[in-house]
């Protein structure tokens, strides 16, 4: 059985997001998205939040599983036995790092691998970090995020 796992942070899930898991699914027998627990770094959602919001937009897909990791991304990859990372990217900007890490990632443990899919073009221009300032200045993000994030921004700004 092929297992991918789709890393994150999703503070929150973007329409991006989403688009890599919807395409990544149809690739491996299953999909973990694993959202980082990081208590170091200030997050809109909390770790909790975030898994239930993955789980709600996710819903429609049937081979996934939602989970979140603390530590090392390619140990927590181990013992889910998975053999693959995957990680969308944007735009050339994203390249650099993204490759340092799976260079570091295939160091640590060779036998798996990172695979990474182009978002699509009209995805190219979100994250979370934009999607959160448009809408904390009452911005429109509508089409950008699922619209049941949609509402649970808002909510926090109201
Ligand atoms: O959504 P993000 O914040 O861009 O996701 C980044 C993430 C979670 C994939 C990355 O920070 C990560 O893998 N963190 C886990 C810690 C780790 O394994 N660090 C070494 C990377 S080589």
């Amino acid at each position: 059985m092929r297992i991918g796992v789709c890393p994150g942070s999703f503070d929150p899930v973007t329409n991006g997001h989403l688009d890599i898991i919807e395409r990544a699914s149809k690739m491996f027998d299953k999909i973990i998205v694993a959202v980082l627990n990081n208590p170091n770094k200030s997050s809109m959602f909390t770790i909790e939040e975030r898994v239930e919001l993955l789980k709600r937009t996710c819903s429609h897909i049937d081979n996934i599983e939602i989970d979140s990791f603390t530590g090392l991304l390619i140990e927590y990859t181990k013992i889910k036995k998975a053999n693959a990372i995957i990680k969308g990217l944007r735009a050339v900007s994203d390249f650099e790092y993204e490759m340092q890490m799976a260079s570091m990632n295939r160091k640590l443990e060779p036998q798996i691998e990172t695979v990474f899919m182009m978002t699509s073009n009209n995805h190219s221009f979100i994250s979370s970090s934009l999607i959160k300032e448009v809408a904390r200045l009452n911005g429109n993000i509508k089409g950008l995020v699922p619209e049941i994030i949609e509402e649970e921004i808002y909510k926090r700004f109201r």
